[in-house]
């Protein structure tokens, strides 16, 4: 059935298709009408983080970054759903056009650049949804936040969703916020994560809960800056590591219409590289942090493949795009 929606749905603009798709799943995930996503699956449930999942397929961030459609998400099977990019205020993001599909190699081009309708529209939003399962909340900071403040944006949403997350995902990698991914390295890093880890502190005190912090990376690092960061990790211990968001490279799409968009590149053809950064994580990480595999993961073969590769969860977007809920089902019961 989703290859007929599929159909119609790509010969819209691309984030008309995104907007039209989550406001029917908001609108109707108590209706009838969920039966047309609702589906069961097998149960594979892991302890990951200090957490019980269901099974370790999870919706990446950035689908639902308002988190409108939770409950229809959830009755798709995924084991665990994350929310955002959120930033302390709403914001419009880049001009329009800004998503671009790449059929050709199921990929997808976004500079989408954090549009969204801030923390506090998030938290309401989760209030309002039945989910009671593993949510994570993706962080970041305001296109207009200057660098230097530009720590006090995590820190502010983090104690905004702290009581609302079953763990925390610090955005430090997209790369289309000026300036964000310059948090991979040396101070700036150090910096934020001794902040992060000093709030996580004081809020597992107060609320009597402690909620994971993991911290999302971008495929585009050397082999140092991946030991740097992992270093990091281990230094600030740091509870989760997501490897990885969208690519810089165009190597893969070079040539084909849409290919010379600015921003992120996802889909199939991140996955060698996104998975070839899971793998060195996992080496320097051992088993001391966890690793959660997203970029590429389109099948129950590169499902196996980055668990393969070490990662102990796994996200999917680009590949859920192009296959729609069938492909949870398929990646969970092949596990
Ligand atoms: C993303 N991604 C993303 N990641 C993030 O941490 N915060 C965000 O707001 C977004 N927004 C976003 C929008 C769009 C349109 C896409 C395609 C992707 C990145 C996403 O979560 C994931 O890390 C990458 O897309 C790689 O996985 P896939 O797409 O290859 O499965």
């Amino acid at each position: 059935m989703y290859s007929w929606l599929r159909a119609w749905l790509f010969r819209q603009d691309a984030e008309k298709s995104h907007d039209f798709t989550m406001g029917v799943l908001s609108r109707y995930a108590h209706t009838p009408l969920s039966l047309a996503w609702r589906q069961q699956v097998d149960a594979h449930p892991v302890r990951v983080m200090g957490i019980d999942f269901p099974n370790p397929v999870g919706l990446a961030a950035g689908l639902d970054k308002n988190g409108e459609a939770i409950d229809a998400f959830a009755q798709m099977g995924f084991g665990f759903i994350e929310v955002g990019t959120v930033t302390p205020k709403a914001q419009a993001g880049n001009p329009k056009p800004r998503m671009f599909r790449i059929p050709e190699r199921t990929a997808i081009i976004n500079r989408m650049g954090f549009n969204n309708k801030g923390v506090d529209h998030l938290v309401g939003q989760i209030s309002k949804a039945r989910f009671r399962g593993v949510l994570g909340i993706n962080i970041g900071k305001n296109k207009d936040t200057p660098e230097d403040q530009a720590v006090n944006d995590y820190l502010l949403c983090m104690r905004k969703v702290y009581p609302y997350a079953s763990y925390i995902a610090v955005n430090i990698s997209s790369p289309n916020t000026p300036g964000l991914r310059a948090f991979q390295h040396g101070n700036a890093l150090d910096d934020l994560l001794s902040a992060l880890k000093a709030l996580q502190h004081e809020l597992h005190q107060k609320d009597g809960r402690y909620v994971p912090l993991a911290v999302k990376i971008a495929p585009d690092l050397t082999d140092e800056g991946i030991t740097d960061i992992a270093q990091a990790l281990l230094k600030h211990e740091i509870d989760g590591v997501i490897a990885t968001n969208t690519t810089l490279s165009r190597d893969p799409v070079a040539g084909l219409p849409h290919a010379d968009e600015a921003g992120g590149l996802s889909g199939s053809v991140l996955f060698d590289s996104s998975t070839r950064v899971v793998q060195r994580l996992c080496e320097q990480l051992g088993d001391q942090i966890p690793v959660i595999g997203v970029g590429g993961i389109d099948s129950p073969e590169r499902a196996q493949a980055k668990l393969a590769a070490g990662a102990k969860l796994i996200q999917v977007y680009t590949g859920f795009i192009y296959e729609g809920p069938e492909l949870i089902r398929k990646i969970v019961n092949n596990l």
